[in-house]
């Protein structure tokens, strides 16, 4: 039998990131804090994004097939703070921050994040309460130099 807290303090042990996850479909644009990320291949590079099945933003990303990450820097906790909020509460989440379409994309990046890449949809697997994307990785840009800022920094969890 499964011993769930020792599956949870396990699972709290496995180290992230913090990204925006730049989504749209059409002309709407959105935007989703995302911890569960990261690559699965160098050639093609490919990056996997576990995605909540029942956020907007998991329709729109399924929609049109193209996400983009912006990689926060350290001490961007109010940007991810602001994105970990749902669209269909807070509405647009992009009102009081800078941002651009992503030149391959078409997806917002963060203008003050440290830079990005973009994808396009390869696969998924639909199991669960979260989807995995697998994303080929078919743009990046570097914005500035710095560190990235990391769940563990935060006090915040996701996951376990
Ligand atoms: C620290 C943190 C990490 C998160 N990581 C993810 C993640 O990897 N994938 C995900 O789908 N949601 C993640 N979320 C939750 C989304 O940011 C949240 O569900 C958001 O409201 C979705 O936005 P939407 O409803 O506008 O699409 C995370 C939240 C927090 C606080």
């Amino acid at each position: 039998m499964l011993d769930e807290q020792a599956k949870k303090t396990m699972l709290r042990k496995i180290p992230h990131g913090i990204y925006v996850c730049g989504v749209k479909d059409g002309e709407d644009l959105n935007g989703f804090t995302a911890s569960w990320i990261m690559q699965a291949s160098f050639q093609p590079p490919l990056v996997t994004n576990c995605v909540k099945a029942d956020s907007t933003s998991h329709t729109m990303l399924k929609a049109s097939g193209v996400f983009a990450l912006s990689v926060l820097e350290a001490g961007q906790k109010e940007i991810a703070q602001n994105f970990f909020k749902p669209l269909r509460r807070v509405g647009n989440k992009f009102e009081d921050i800078e941002f651009y379409p992503g030149p391959e994309t078409g997806c917002p990046v963060i203008k003050d994040a440290l830079g990005y890449v973009e994808c396009r949809v390869v696969g998924s697997v639909e199991y669960g309460d979260h989807t995995v994307f697998v994303g080929e990785v078919i743009g990046a840009g570097i914005h500035k130099a710095g560190e990235p800022l990391l769940l563990e920094d935060t006090g915040w969890n996701y996951g376990g």
